[in-house]
């Protein structure tokens, strides 16, 4: 059995809560290693839609116990109201383990967020506004309150009245905002602290027991490999590292525990926020993408930009996190279009250029260099196995294969648990056809 990560491979929203709630079936454990409530999945299981955003998916099977480790960043307001509608739905969340060194955003965080990006103007950045850079510029800056803090609450109040005060400077003085009542902060988040006592523990040694009993463990990644900190698209990143290496350091285990990495990929690409994306389509077929796919974030409910499959960005992907495998979503979103291209290198400065530049105005100025193919121009909706697909379906997914020299292990074709091709099973599944390097059908790589 294997422990597997499972990372975005574009701009984060890729689909990586459908494909971790059916892979978290045969996982034991599933662990989020970072980011917070900026993260946003919607499972829909019996029509019954969850809206998640800390909890990692796995909590809807009742023998997999969910942990969100040490990397990310708490809102526990948030996560009350989660845990309540979990509660409400009638879902136990008695397997639910927070990180006692996870750190807690606070109320500052979420003013301090949208005040610089107000301040920012034209060069704004377009977070989610939900406190996330400031909670880890805490946490690299040493003054973070961590969940363990929460957990004492002699300790607690001295160390808030101290930051309270530190930040209302900062709040009033250089962004004219009013200043926050350390008592009344103090009093609401002892308050959250009793109510998620139950659910902390040491994440890290949690995680290195199931390892020695050789159980099978999930580490869901959330963002995507383009918003990493360190290997973004910088400055237009998240402040965390949502890339494989990050699921280590985020969980707290050495990367020779990891046998498997799966990069979730549209099969086309999306991004929300500000930065380059030089496949973006701002005419009828970028429309027509978000409306068929449903393109509005779960956390902001802002509509994301559209555009082509950028293999540039894939392959990228594929280094930067070393992938095993792919697995594609929303190919049914597709489904009407005559023909579909997919960027295969970029011209930058009149030269064809490979690779994703490191420099964000460099990338800015890269155009796509595109591959037309044929639509399929039917529902894919309802295709189960690889042969329910149209010929020019799997054609697209071989091109894809190949353009990213990694194999496609599942196709993702709605929202829905079933509508969904296991091509092979990364886990413990029987072996069946894989799309190999080449995008030809063969037996599994795994084994
Ligand atoms: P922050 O994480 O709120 O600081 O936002 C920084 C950038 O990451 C912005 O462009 C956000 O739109 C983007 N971002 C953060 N979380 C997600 C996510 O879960 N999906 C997609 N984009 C995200």
């Amino acid at each position: 059995m294997a422990n597997v990560i499972v990372i975005g491979a574009q701009w984060g929203d890729e689909g990586k809560g459908k494909i971790t709630d059916l892979l978290s079936r045969s996982a034991d454990v599933v662990v989020r290693s970072q980011g917070g409530v900026n993260a946003g999945h919607t499972i829909v299981v019996q029509g019954k839609t969850f809206k998640l955003h800390l909890i990692p998916s796995g909590i809807l099977y009742p023998n997999t116990e969910c942990i969100i480790g040490s990397g990310t960043v708490i809102d526990p307001k948030v996560l009350l109201q989660e845990l309540e509608q979990f509660q409400s739905l009638e879902v136990s969340t008695e397997n639910l383990f927070i990180s006692q060194t996870a750190h807690v955003t606070m109320p500052y965080h979420r003013l301090l967020d949208m005040a610089s990006e107000t301040r920012r103007g034209k060069h704004k950045l377009g977070t989610t506004g939900r406190g996330i850079g400031p909670t880890y510029a805490d946490k690299s800056e040493r003054t973070g309150i961590r969940i363990i803090d929460l957990m004492n609450p002699n300790g607690l109040q001295e160390k808030l009245e101290w930051t309270i005060n530190y930040k209302n400077v900062i709040l009033e003085k250089l962004y004219n905002l009013s200043p926050l009542n350390p008592e009344a902060v103090i009093e609401e988040y002892l308050e959250y602290a009793e109510q998620l006592r139950p659910y902390v523990v040491d994440s890290s040694l949690k995680i290195a027991e199931a390892i020695q009993k050789r159980k099978n463990i999930l580490f869901e990644g959330a963002q995507g490999t383009l918003l990493d900190l360190d290997h973004g698209t910088y400055p237009y990143v998240t402040s965390s590292n949502p890339i494989a290496g990050g699921a280590c350091v985020g969980a707290g285990v050495g990367p020779t525990v990891i046998d498997r990495v799966i990069g979730v990929a549209k099969a086309y690409t999306t991004r929300v926020g500000e930065g380059p994306f030089p496949t973006e389509l701002h005419g009828k077929v970028g429309k027509l993408l978000g409306n068929r796919g449903a393109e509005f974030g779960t956390t902001t409910g802002r509509r994301r930009r559209c555009g082509w499959f950028d293999g540039v960005i894939g392959r990228y992907a594929v280094r930067i996190n070393g992938l095993d495998c792919l697995a594609i979503t929303k190919l049914d979103v597709l489904d009407e279009l005559e023909e579909i291209k997919v960027c295969i290198a970029y011209e930058l400065n009149g030269k064809t250029c490979n690779h994703l530049p490191s420099n964000a105005k460099e990338f800015a100025q890269c155009k796509p260099i595109y591959e037309t193919l044929p639509g399929w121009q039917q529902s894919t909706t309802n295709c189960r196995v690889l042969d329910d697909l149209p010929q020019t379906a799997l054609s697209y997914l071989k091109f894809l294969a190949e353009l990213m020299e990694t194999p496609i292990a599942i196709i993702s074709l709605g929202a829905s648990r079933d509508q969904t091709i296991i091509v092979e099973d990364p886990i413990h599944g029987p072996k069946r056809a894989l799309l190999n390097v080449n995008g030809e059908p063969v037996s599994s790589t795994f084994d």
